[in-house]
């Protein structure tokens, strides 16, 4: 078989975006028993967890499921650049009655160990983002039965997965919740819309593309398939999902998000990602270029993230979200994901009618 049979042989061409944070297996089960495909977020497990998270899903579904990694580089700041981040970020953890933390020793899973645990694991599908694999791990992962889906921002981008041998692309639009995947140029230069970055993609590759940023209904999923994608990913789409692990004051803010709400930030993780603008982002605007890189101010930002959600504060954690956050809607993800293929079904009637077929 091949990646894009895997796709075809899907009852409902829609994959749910991994999600740290705001998701785990459930919904991930959830999406895939409901005839699209669910993908467990494993960027932040620990390589010892990946196995029986893979054999949970395993067990709970025969359809297929993805698994994914985000590839965090390795790295060993000097104490004083930790210790001007965590000395930056007192009055924030101050204002909610914490101490900073200790420095840590540790920022993140170890990505290699990761990598070797998912590849044991052998799940239908793994997908990347922040980097792209060598050759030889790409082939692992093949010879392991796992079509690999390589996240992209740019059309060069897209073009490193396929010279390392990846079964598809994920077209990651400007438009997108969460991270921002972008590895080869300044995320300036990888802001690319989802219509132009998945065209340009189909056009440069030859391979199946998902497209991902800002698909929320059934509408988008028809515009992605009709402009050569191969499935929908959708995340902030599900944010609201019964599911979804979204805290509570994140699914407020989300809910009640104004009109263009979102905007990039590096302050919290030391990497760009989108998410509805809160005072954090505002008042950290002017020193975000300071920040260490992710992933140490993401791991220096944990605790404060935490101590808001616990205190209910949203304006210090992070609330990623994309562009079409207002569109996200409350359910049980079984009946969004059917709702939206309906959707889907219903825009492309209407297309038919519109072009005379
Ligand atoms: C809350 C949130 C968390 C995310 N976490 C991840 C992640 O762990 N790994 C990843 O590859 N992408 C992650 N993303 C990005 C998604 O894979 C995807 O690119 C994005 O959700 C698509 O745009 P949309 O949010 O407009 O649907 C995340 C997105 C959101 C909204």
């Amino acid at each position: 078989m091949s990646f894009q049979a895997l796709l075809d042989g899907l009852e409902i061409p829609i994959l749910q975006a991994p999600m740290v944070g705001a998701s785990d297996g459930a919904l991930a089960i959830a999406v895939s028993r409901a005839g699209g495909m669910g993908t467990l977020a494993a960027g932040a497990l620990a390589p010892a967890d990946i196995g029986p998270a893979v054999a949970q899903i395993r067990a709970q579904t025969d359809r297929p499921f993805g698994v994914n990694l985000l590839m965090a580089p390795k790295v060993a700041p000097d104490a004083a650049t930790v210790e001007a981040a965590l000395e930056r970020l007192r009055p924030w953890y101050a204002a909610l009655g914490e101490p900073p933390p200790a420095a840590p020793n540790q920022f993140a899973p170890d990505f290699d160990a990761q990598l070797a645990a998912l590849i044991a694991a052998a799940p239908p599908v793994a997908s990347f983002a922040f980097d792209v694999l060598n050759r030889e791990q790409v082939a692992a992962l093949q010879a392991a039965g796992t079509y690999v889906l390589g996240a992209a921002n740019t059309v060069a981008e897209a073009r490193a997965w396929a010279a390392a041998g990846a079964d598809g692309i994920c077209a990651q639009g400007a438009e997108a919740g969460g991270h921002r995947g972008n590895f080869l140029a300044d995320v300036e230069d990888s802001l690319v819309g989802t219509f132009a970055l998945v065209a340009t993609i189909r056009a440069a590759v030859e391979l199946p593309v998902v497209a991902a940023g800002g698909i929320m209904d059934g509408r988008g999923v028809a515009a992605a398939l009709a402009l050569g994608a191969g499935a929908a990913q959708m995340g902030t789409a599900f944010l609201l999902a019964d599911e979804a692990t979204t805290s509570g004051p994140w699914r407020a803010a989300a809910e009640a998000a104004p009109d263009d709400p979102t905007r990039l930030t590096r302050a919290f993780t030391g990497r760009y990602a989108r998410g509805i603008e809160n005072r954090f982002m505002r008042e950290m605007r002017s020193v975000e270029r300071e920040v260490p890189p992710y992933p140490v101010q993401n791991r220096l930002t944990q605790p404060l993230r935490a101590a808001a959600t616990r205190a209910g504060d949203p304006e210090t954690l992070s609330l990623w979200a994309g562009q079409g956050v207002r569109l996200a809607e409350r359910g049980p993800a079984e009946d969004l994901v059917r709702r939206w293929w309906a959707e889907a079904q219903a825009a492309a009637r209407g297309l038919a009618a519109r072009t005379g077929i």
